[in-house]
């Protein structure tokens, strides 16, 4: 398969570029101190059409796909991880609409989005239902013409900022695989409330929180596909598409380490010379930028898979994530190690990028669930490998024990 760069997507990356130069970088150190969301940024991405990319056309969107999206968020990420999700995470809470929506849905919704007029978020995780999201225990009950929703949701990325969630509950409890629906609710609905802004190690910038429902009320057509028991489906394909976004973000993470530590690495000068002139952080710096150019391309590859809606974007999409996100936390660490004494210390950029990356490894499902959903892809495509049964030798043994025992 091929890897399209289209001239619109080139142009909303070189876009991304020139924000992430004006009002990313100079923001980032402060936005980490004052956790601070930094919605001048956003609001520049909203203008330039950054948040419409992932949008079709015929939602308000430009169309330019899941790549578009990657490139843009790597540029961000590069300035700053934690605005990097901040963006990431539109794209995370519309796909549910995309994937599942109603064409009424998409048409109310995604059009506002597209434009930066709502920023949207994505409520899955709960306290005792991360990783098994399918475990979650927040209720909707019908009510009326529409449904009551209960409970608590935690680490809702973007929360506080957000202008319409993403939301799964539980519509059928007693249902195996029909359980879980998703709706959209809106900012300012009685009964959704914003409780603890987590006290997170990175990506400071962007708020996360718990948000809690007690009874919030949404009209029956705001259930996402206008039929409940959809919404653990529409959650696991949404996942497919979105975490190449945070994969992308890790790229950016990693690139923006990796040109800091370069650029340290020319001007620290011990023995008499630039350290970079030493073979051993020749070596790190190395390792360092072929790692996030293999991430790059493995991101380019999982997003194209997810603009063309192949079947196989849910194991490259979890290898991408996986290994883009590992390469961030590895570059990162090493990108400390150059910076050495300096590094450690948070006058210097690059301990932020160390604390950043972190997090890349855990959310949007983490790379222990990634290499679970490689390894079941493999496994189910290893069905369709029978013909390679007749190379591989069936060993037999043979029993020599006496038929009777002579004790
Ligand atoms: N696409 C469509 N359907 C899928 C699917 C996919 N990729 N993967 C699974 N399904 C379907 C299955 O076919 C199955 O359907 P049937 O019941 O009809 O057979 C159903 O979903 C259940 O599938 P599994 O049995 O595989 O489900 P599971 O309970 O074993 O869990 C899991 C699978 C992969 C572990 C899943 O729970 C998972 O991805 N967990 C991680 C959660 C996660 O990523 N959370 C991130 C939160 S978002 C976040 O972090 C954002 C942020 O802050 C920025």
């Amino acid at each position: 398969m091929s890897i399209t760069f289209s001239p619109e997507a080139l142009a909303l990356q070189a876009k991304a570029r020139e924000i992430a130069e004006k009002y990313v970088r100079p923001k980032a150190a402060e936005s980490d101190r004052e956790r601070a969301y930094n919605h001048e940024a956003m609001k520049a991405c909203g203008q330039a059409g950054l948040l419409a990319s992932w949008i079709p056309k015929e939602y308000g969107g430009s169309g330019v796909g899941v790549l578009s999206l990657c490139m843009i968020v790597e540029e961000l990420a590069k300035a700053d991880s934690g605005f990097g999700v901040a963006f990431a995470v539109n794209a995370l809470g519309s796909f549910p609409l995309l994937v599942g929506g109603t064409e009424e849905q998409k048409k109310r919704f995604l059009p506002r989005v597209a434009k930066g007029e709502a920023l949207i978020s994505f409520c899955l995780s709960e306290k005792f239902a991360g990783s098994d999201a399918g475990g979650m225990k927040v209720r909707a009950i019908e009510d009326g013409d529409g449904y009551r929703i209960y409970g608590e949701k935690k680490w809702n990325t973007g929360g506080p900022v957000s202008d319409l969630y993403t939301v799964f509950a539980v519509t059928d409890p007693e249902s195996k695989s029909r359980r879980i629906s998703a709706f959209m609710v809106e900012k300012g609905t009685e009964g959704l409330e914003i409780h603890k802004v987590e006290p997170s190690m990175g990506i400071r910038g962007v708020p996360v929180s718990e948000t809690h429902f007690k009874g919030a009320w949404v009209p029956k057509e705001n259930l996402l596909g206008g039929k409940p028991g959809h919404g653990f489906k529409h959650a696991m394909a949404t996942l497919d598409l979105a975490r190449p976004g945070v994969a992308g973000q890790a790229v950016g993470a990693a690139q923006g380490a990796l040109d800091y530590a370069t650029a340290y690495a020319c001007r620290r000068q011990q023995f008499g010379q630039p350290i970079s002139g030493f073979q051993m952080v020749q070596q790190l710096l190395a390792d360092m930028a072929t790692q996030t150019e293999a991430a790059r391309w493995l991101v380019y590859r999982a997003a194209s898979l997810a603009d063309a809606r192949d079947p196989a974007v849910t194991k490259i999409s979890a290898m991408c994530k996986c290994f883009a996100t590992d390469t961030a936390m590895k570059v990162a660490t090493d990108a400390v190690q150059i910076f050495g004494g300096y590094g450690f210390m948070e006058d210097y950029p690059i301990a932020k990028f160390f604390r950043d990356a972190k997090i890349l490894q855990i959310y949007e499902g983490t790379n222990q669930i990634q290499r679970m959903v490689i390894a079941r892809n493999l496994i189910k495509e290893a069905l369709g490998l029978t013909h390679l049964e007749e190379y591989i030798p069936t060993e037999t043994q043979v029993d020599y024990l006496p038929e009777t025992n002579p004790a």
